[in-house]
């Protein structure tokens, strides 16, 4: 006898439909699972054989193969435990085989035959759909992941006989519902930090304001207790809020990394600061079953890297391509996967390893020490940076102004109207924000009049730019001139973006 239940398998971060065929013939008892499979689902003969034991199901010994297909998808994980043992139940008789084509099943089982939570529920469920699917299965913990996706029905199973009750018709359990729109609505815009508790700092709030609207990376330099942390924590606050799809694209990630739980959706942008002791593979994504790292975690949000030269070098250069491509590729021996990265980057540091240099009744580092401390930023990762600014201590009188600085809401309604001007301007040519452009395309969006071109010459000449400074600048200019709703780059314009780049010179320059 031969039967076919339908699964998933995870790929970067789509579900890809795997059939899970079971067949049962006379012959030597024997288990035989085949299918390009990874060492864990090689693992699930014997966590199916003893499940079906202690659920009760007293199988003939007989000869069974199992075979997932297509043969060139490595399968990995422990989600294909429970559409194995269904296969294999529906072969001997146990499951009604007609149902079996309208469900997709998958769960780990233990050996008690309890079904397990497993991670990706969201991107399988909603490949389930897309592939025409009109139920399933899925393990009882994940089931409010599974139910966010609407026009298929997601069964939670807490059993592996609960599942075979379920698929026979004879179960009471209905399927999980989640208010959608009404989860996505509310959670929205509560948000517990905000830009009105940072007083004073007006030069680098403007400074953020400007590098949200066009996304552009920012380093920020300063003294120990200067704010930085503060102020990178708040830069989600005032990106235009999330749209449903791009809250469905993150939560895929987030279901993928099993980091969704009772959660069903992510609503807010993401803010992910990794510690600098983080490992290459947590930051880029990897590992024996891939999984994203924190640069994919951080998809449409923020990833702050506080500390910035106390990073390993190499962790942090593994960034650089990530950075230009907005997805990082984890190339494995069988097979590659691609997770979305399309994160803006901020970095915090001081200026030397006391904290406090340039300022000299403070600081007591040798000119050597603080060039071996800035050293650690190369070149190459200092040019991912389009805006580098300074935050300065803020004194005591600002500290106790009475006014109150403006909120969140009042920046982010201008940097969405910026994000619109880009995002007409752009339309249909897969740019989306001024620091996405090259140089051809700057040629063409970020023409000067004679004007501000002999403006930026000068400063060119002055402060020994480099080509790609100078490139930089003008895509900044761009994203200054969308806030001042100008077509036209004035000198205005330029001459900010140039401020931003004074920090190099400053620092790094000779
Ligand atoms: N502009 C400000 N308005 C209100 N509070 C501030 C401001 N700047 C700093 N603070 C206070 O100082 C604390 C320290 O700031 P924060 O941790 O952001 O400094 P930092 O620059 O990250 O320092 P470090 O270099 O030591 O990491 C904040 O938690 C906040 O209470
Ligand atoms: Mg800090
Ligand atoms: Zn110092």
């Amino acid at each position: 006898m031969f039967c076919k239940a339908y699964s998933a398998a995870i790929h970067g971060i789509e579900g890809l439909i795997v059939s899970v065929e079971a067949d049962v013939s006379d012959g030597l008892p024997a288990f035989d699972m085949v299918g390009l499979l990874g060492s864990e689902v090689k693992e699930a003969r014997e966590r199916v054989r003893i499940a079906l034991k202690n659920s009760g199901f007293m199988l003939p010994a007989k000869r069974i193969t199992v075979n997932l297909s297509p043969a060139d998808i490595r399968k990995e994980g422990t989600a294909f435990d429970l559409p194995v043992a269904i296969a294999i139940l529906a072969a001997f008789g146990h499951v009604c085989e007609e149902n079996l084509g309208d469900y997709l099943i998958v769960g780990e089982l233990s050996l008690s035959g309890k079904i397990n939570r497993i991670n990706g529920i969201l991107p399988i469920v909603y490949a389930a759909k897309r592939q025409g699917f009109k139920k399933c299965i899925v393990p009882k913990d994940n089931a409010r992941e599974g139910a966010v996706v609407e026009g298929i029905l997601t069964y939670g199973a807490s059993s592996l006989s609960e599942a075979v009750s379920i698929l026979n018709g004879n179960s009471e359990i209905e399927p999980e519902h989640v208010d959608v729109s009404g989860l996505f609505n509310n959670s929205r815009t509560e948000e517990s930090v905000d830009f009105s508790e940072v007083v004073g700092q007006l030069a680098a709030k403007r400074a953020i304001e400007v590098a949200v609207a066009g996304m552009h990376n920012i380093l920020m330099i300063g003294p120990p207790g200067s704010g930085k942390t503060m102020l990178a924590k708040r830069i989600p606050t005032i990106m235009p809020e999330l749209t449903f799809d791009e809250s469905m694209e993150i939560s895929k990630i987030y279901s993928i990394a099993g980091l969704l739980d009772q959660q069903a959706l992510i609503t807010k942008r993401p803010f992910r600061n990794p510690h600098h002791t983080i490992t290459t593979t947590a930051l880029v994504g990897g590992g024996a079953s891939p999984k994203p790292g924190e640069i994919s975690l951080a998809h449409l949000g923020v990833l702050f890297l506080d500390e910035l030269p106390e990073f390993m070098k190499n962790t942090i250069e593994v960034l650089r391509q990530p950075l230009e491509e907005k997805s990082v590729t984890i190339a494995r021996l069988n097979a590659s996967y691609k997770y979305p990265a399309g994160f803006m980057l901020v970095a915090a540091m001081n200026p030397c390893s006391c904290g406090f240099y340039p300022d000299r009744s403070r600081c007591s580092c040798s000119i050597n020490m603080v060039k071996r401390y800035l050293g650690r930023i190369s070149q190459p990762l200092l040019d991912r940076f389009d805006i580098s600014i300074e935050a300065l201590q803020i004194n005591y009188r600002e500290l106790n102004t009475q006014k109150t600085p403006e909120s969140s809401a009042q920046i982010r309604a201008r940097v969405s109207k910026a994000r619109q001007i880009q995002q007409e301007r752009y339309k249909g040519q897969g740019i989306y924000f001024n620091s996405q452009l090259t140089p051809r395309t700057i040629k063409k969006y970020c023409h000067l009049e004679a004007e501000e071109q002999a403006l930026l010459e000068e400063a060119f000449i002055r402060m020994n730019l480099s080509a790609r400074a100078y490139h930089r600048i003008l895509k900044v200019a761009r994203t200054i001139a969308d806030l001042d709703d100008s077509d036209r780059i004035s000198a205005r314009h330029i001459s900010e973006a140039i401020c931003y780049r004074s920090l190099d010179h400053k620092y790094w320059g000779e």
